[in-house]
């Protein structure tokens, strides 16, 4: 298997990583999650623009242009023969040696690249039945728009779900619901889809960015709007969004069923709008 190291593509087993580089010591990087179907990228822009809108706001500099990245993962995604499956991607500010807080001279430190894709089919079962979830303080940092590697806030939460063999964790500040440990959240009460505003604190999410998008073409009412724990123990449908998961219904929070605890209609329309919108860039798809 091919990986992107930097400006290249080599064999996953030669990628050497320093132990001084600043992934490594301080989490100082950025990732990106990017789904393709049927060998064709969906939604590639918009990750690489929230990438360097995330970098822009670390005074990260990117060792290339959006088209020359572009050209590389389609590289990637070419030679491995990637079809329905999962790009990561991720820039850590690079080695710097001796350890130190400050960020580096940019003469001397050079941003390090690295890239791999995995085969991943839809879950389409998991679409259908739902997701299981719990509610927990959100303890994350201020800067949830910033698609950091540093993600010690979130797999404690995930970890917390799955302690008790729960599939998710919905975060809340003071009552007030933010997203989960690694999707966005979304609930529907009397027809209308209510989401958290984009903003620090949370990550503005390219599957989100879709779903209200294609909810508002279909005439379902959108706002974009806090919610609290007791309207979310109130919706009629609540959905986790994701590259990876799409519009994934959440059946049952805290124990207690949602609705009728199986997947709704608003839900599984939106899931039918994903897949139009997914279908116009990459094709059929099943
Ligand atoms: C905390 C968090 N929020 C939201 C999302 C959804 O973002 P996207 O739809 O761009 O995958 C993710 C995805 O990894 C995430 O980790």
């Amino acid at each position: 298997m091919k990986v992107i190291w930097n400006n290249q593509l080599v064999e996953r087993d030669t990628v050497v990583i320093d132990m001084e580089d600043r992934g490594y010591q301080f989490a100082d990087g950025l990732y990106e999650v990017i789904r393709a179907y049927n060998g064709t990228f969906f939604t590639l822009d918009e990750h690489i623009d929230r990438l360097f809108k995330g970098a822009e706001k670390i005074d990260l500099i990117l060792p290339f242009t959006k088209p020359e990245l572009k050209n590389l993962l389609h590289e990637l995604i070419k030679v491995n023969q990637l079809s329905t499956g999962n790009v990561y991607l991720q820039v850590t500010r690079g080695i710097a040696s001796p350890r130190n807080h400050g960020y580096p001279d940019l003469a001397v430190t050079a941003p390090v690249v690295t890239a791999t894709t995995t085969n991943v089919p839809r879950d389409k079962e998991k679409m259908e039945k739902g997701i299981t979830a719990i509610t927990l303080p959100d303890t994350r940092w201020l800067h949830c728009d910033i698609k950091s590697i540093s993600l010690l806030g979130n797999i404690m939460a995930k970890h917390e779900a799955h302690k008790l063999g729960k599939d998710e964790s919905i975060l809340h500040r003071e009552g007030n619901v933010t997203e989960c440990s690694s999707s966005n959240l979304s609930i529907i009460k009397d027809g209308v889809l209510y989401s958290h505003p984009d903003g620090n604190l949370i990550l503005p999410g390219i599957t989100k960015l879709v779903l209200l998008k294609v909810a508002r073409k279909a005439g379902i009412p959108v706002r974009e709007e806090v919610f609290t724990l007791e309207q979310l123990k109130e919706a009629d449908e609540v959905f986790a969004s994701s590259t990876t998961m799409e519009a994934m219904p959440v059946i049952e929070i805290d124990g207690v069923p949602i609705g009728n605890g199986q997947c709704g209609p608003v839900v599984k329309r939106l899931q039918e709008l994903y897949t139009s919108a997914v279908e116009a860039q990459c094709g059929k798809i099943n």
